[in-house]
C-alpha cells in the first residue's frame, strides 16, 4: 500500500524510518518532511495541515493510510476531514478525531475527563474572566510553587510554574487578557507535583490498546536540567524506575480507564496516546495528555519496537489490536539531540551540516534540516537527534556522544549528560 506520513521533525524522519521497513509498504510519502525523510520516502511539498492538498495528493497517489505525526492537524480536524469526504473516507487516518484530539487540544478537557473517568491527576480549578476571584482564591489555598496552564495549544510554551503568589496572581490575570492569544482565555491552576516524570505510549483502536515501550525525555536546556524548557534536547528507553510494578500502576489506574473512558464516552479515537506522567513517591499521576507521540521519544521508541508498524496500523484501522502483542528489543535505545545556538531562543539557520555519513553505530535521524544547493543545512532550533542502542544506558550514550561530535555545524550544542538521573 502507499502510505502519507504527515510532519517534518525528528519524530517523523523516526516513524518514516519504521515504516519504510515494513514490506506492506509500495511507496511512502512525507509531506514536508526534511533532510532526512527524504533518504526513506519521497518528500512531498505540502503542509501538514492543509487538508485540501493533503487530500488531493491522497487520492491521486493512492494513499491508503495518512499517518499525522504532530497535535496541530489532528487538533485542527484532519481525521473528520477525511472522514467527511466520500472520496477519502475510505482512506484510514491514524489519529483521532478533532473531538478526541482535544485530550491534547484542551488541559480543562483533558482535567475533566480524568475526574468523570478517576484518574489520578494533579488537583485543578479552571478559570476564566467570570471566576477570576475563585481562581485567585484557589491559588492562595496551594502551596508554592504554582502551576497555570494556558487551556489550548501554545507550541509548548504555555505551562508556567511560579513561585510567589503575587507573580502567580500577575501571571493569572495575564494570561486571560490574552498572553497566549484565545489558547488563554481559558487557565488551568494546578497542584504543583514533585517527582521524576517519564512518558508511556499506546496505540489504540478505541476499544483495545497495545503498550509501547516507555521512555524519558529531558526537556530543559542545560545540564543538571537547569535553564529554559526545550522541545526535548535526549531521551532513553526503556526507564529504570518504570518497573513491572510501577508499570502495572499505570495501565489499571491510567491506561485502562482512558481507554475504556474513551470507549464509553463513544470519542472516535484511533491513533497514539501519549501519557505524559509523574511518579510520586510509587505512584503514577497524569501530568498531561497528547495525542501524537514524543519527541524526542520516538526517535528512541521506534529503535525498541520489533512489530512491523505498518502491521499495528492496519489492526487499529480494522478494530483488531487486541490480537497483536508489542515485541520489544531488550536493549537501550538513547537518542541526543544536536540544536543551534541559541535554542530555545533566537537561533541562525542555514548552517551546513558535514559529518552525518561518517557515523556508523548510530541512526541518525534529521529534525530542522533543509536541502539547499545540494548541500543539508540547518533549518530549525533541533537539527539532528542521534539514536544508539546498548546493551546498557552508557554503552549507547557512548555512542551517540561520539556520534554527536563527529556531526558538525556552526554553533552546535548538546547535552552531556543525558540520562543523568536514571540508573
Ligand atoms: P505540560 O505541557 O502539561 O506537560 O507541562 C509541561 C511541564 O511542566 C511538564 O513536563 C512538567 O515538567 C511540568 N508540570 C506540568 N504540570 C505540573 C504539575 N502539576 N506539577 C509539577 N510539574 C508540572
Ligand atoms: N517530548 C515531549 C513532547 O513531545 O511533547
Amino acid at each position: 500500500m502507499n502510505i502519507l506520513l504527515l510532519g517534518s521533525g525528528g519524530r517523523e524522519h523516526a516513524l518514516a524510518w519504521k515504516i519504510a521497513q515494513s514490506k506492506k509498504v509500495d511507496k511512502l510519502f512525507i509531506a514536508p518532511g526534511n533532510a532526512g525523510t527524504c533518504n526513506v520516502g519521497v518528500n512531498v511539498p505540502i503542509k501538514a495541515d492543509d487538508f485540501d492538498a493533503i487530500g488531493k495528493f491522497a487520492v491521486e497517489n493512492n494513499v491508503s493510510m495518512v499517518v499525522v505525526g504532530p497535535e496541530d492537524p489532528l487538533v485542527k480536524g484532519i481525521y473528520d476531514y477525511f472522514k467527511g469526504n466520500k472520496d477519502l473516507c475510505g482512506i484510514t487516518v491514524i489519529g483521532p478525531s478533532k473531538f478526541g484530539a482535544q485530550m491534547e487540544g484542551s488541559k480543562d478537557f483533558a482535567k475533566q475527563f480524568m475526574m468523570r473517568h478517576n484518574i489520578p491527576t494533579a488537583k485543578y480549578l479552571s478559570v476564566n474572566a467570570s471566576n477570576l476571584d475563585e481562581g485567585k482564591a484557589f491559588l492562595k489555598e496551594m502551596k508554592a510553587p504554582y502551576v497555570l496552564k494556558a487551556d489550548g495549544l501554545a507550541a509548548g510554551k504555555g505551562v508556567l510554574i511560579i513561585d510567589s503568589l503575587e507573580e502567580a496572581y500577575k501571571e493569572l490575570d495575564e494570561m486571560l487578557g490574552g498572553k497566549f492569544g484565545a489558547s488563554s482565555a481559558t487557565v488551568v491552576l494546578e497542584e504543583f507535583l514533585s517527582g521524576i516524570e517519564c512518558s508511556v505510549f499506546v496505540l489504540t483502536d478505541g476499544k483495545d490498546y497495545v503498550i509501547l515501550p516507555e521512555a524519558k525525555d529531558y526537556k530543559r536546556i542545560g545540564e543538571g536540567d537547569k535553564g529554559l524548557n526545550t522541545g526535548g534536547m535526549g531521551s532513553i528507553s526503556p526507564v529504570s524506575f518504570c518497573t513491572d510494578e510501577f508499570m502495572d500502576k499505570i495501565e489499571k489506574r491510567i491506561i485502562k480507564p482512558t481507554i475504556d473512558g474513551l470507549y464509553a464516552e463513544k470519542i472516535d479515537y484511533k491513533g497514539f496516546v501519549f501519557f505524559g506522567l509523574i511518579n510520586v513517591g510509587g505512584d503514577p499521576y497524569v501530568i498531561e495528555y497528547n495525542a501524537r507521540m514524543g519527541d524526542p521519544e520516538t526517535e528512541s521508541v521506534m529503535l525498541r519496537l520489533k512489530n512491523d508498524i505498518v502491521d499495528l496500523f492496519e489492526a487499529v484501522a480494522d478494530g483488531t489490536l487486541k490480537s497483536r502483542t508489542i515485541e520489544k528489543d531488550p536493549r537501550y535505545a538513547v537518542t541526543v539531540m544536536l540544536v543551534s545556538g541559541g535554542y530555545p531562543e533566537a537561533y541562525q539557520k542555514g548552517k551546513v551540516i558535514t559529518g552525518t555519513d561518517k557515523v556508523t553505530d548510530s541512526v541518525v535521524f534529521h529534525a530542522g534540516t533543509a536541502i539547499k544547493d545540494s548541500a543539508v543545512i540547518t533549518s530549525g532550533g533541533r537539527v539532528i537527534a542521534v539514536s544508539s542502542y546498548g546493551d546498557t544506558k552508557d554503552a549507547a550514550l557512548k555512542k551517540s556522544f561520539e556520534a554527536a561530535r563527529t556531526i558538525d555545524f556552526d554553533g552546535k550544542y548538546f547535552r552531556r549528560d543525558i540520562g543523568f538521573d536514571l540508573k
